[in-house]
């Protein structure tokens, strides 16, 4: 695994205007509250805590950058489709990530986190099918492996498979909590970066 030399937040910001300026290419994790962004994140860049996790839905509020071996932003997205935030905050919220996916030039790369356990959402679906419509490309990463058994696997991925109508090489799985598939992720991201140097 190709090694991180720094990582670092370096902005946390809710609109276009506010995010880092400059050309420094960008990956961006979306997915339901829950869902587990902020600990892959911290599973990646092999920190602790420098994403903030909580049990609480709904904690990260602010697209937080992290600015990854000064080479690349890291996106933390914060969760669509939480139900406990009211209509009008989750009609913003929306508007902001689309906005984000249409506009962000920079954008090189977007993982749409989903919970293994669950067959993907209607948000899931409307924000898998506007990421691909803008051509940048997308992975779906499968979350939280390590509460299915195995034998149970397929299954629960050819339910997303089906879903969210995907070829096999655009869907991968990862456990935070069992560091799998985690290294393959990794090289996934510097790939794309690198392809773009
Ligand atoms: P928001 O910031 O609210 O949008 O959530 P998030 O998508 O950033 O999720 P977060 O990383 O905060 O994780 C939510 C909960 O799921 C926490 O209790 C995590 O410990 C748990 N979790 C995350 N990843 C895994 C995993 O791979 N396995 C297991 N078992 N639990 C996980
Ligand atoms: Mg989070």
């Amino acid at each position: 695994m190709g090694k991180v030399v720094s990582a670092e937040l370096v902005t946390s910001a809710l609109a276009l205007g506010q995010m880092p300026a400059g050309a420094l290419p960008e990956i961006a994790i979306i997915g339901r509250s829950n869902v587990g962004k902020s600990s892959l994140i911290n599973s990646l860049l092999q920190r602790r805590a420098l994403a903030r996790i909580s049990a609480q839905p709904g904690k990260t509020r602010l697209m937080n950058f992290y600015l990854i071996n000064e080479e690349f932003h890291l996106v933390d997205v914060p969760g669509y489709g939480y139900a406990k935030f009211s209509q009008t905050e989750r009609a913003a919220t929306r508007q902001r990530l689309q906005d984000y996916l249409l506009k962000r030039g920079q954008l090189r790369l977007v993982l749409q986190l989903v919970d293994i356990r669950h067959a993907p959402s209607t948000d899931d679906c409307i924000f898998h099918t506007l990421v691909r419509n803008t051509g940048i490309p997308v992975k779906v990463v499968a979350t939280k492996a390590d509460k299915v058994v195995r034998s149970r696997l397929a299954q629960h991925l050819s339910v997303i498979g089906e879903t969210l109508r995907l070829a096999p090489e655009e869907l991968l799985i990862t456990s935070s909590q069992g560091k799998s598939g985690i290294d393959l992720l990794w090289a996934h991201i510097l790939r794309t970066i690198r392809l773009h140097e």
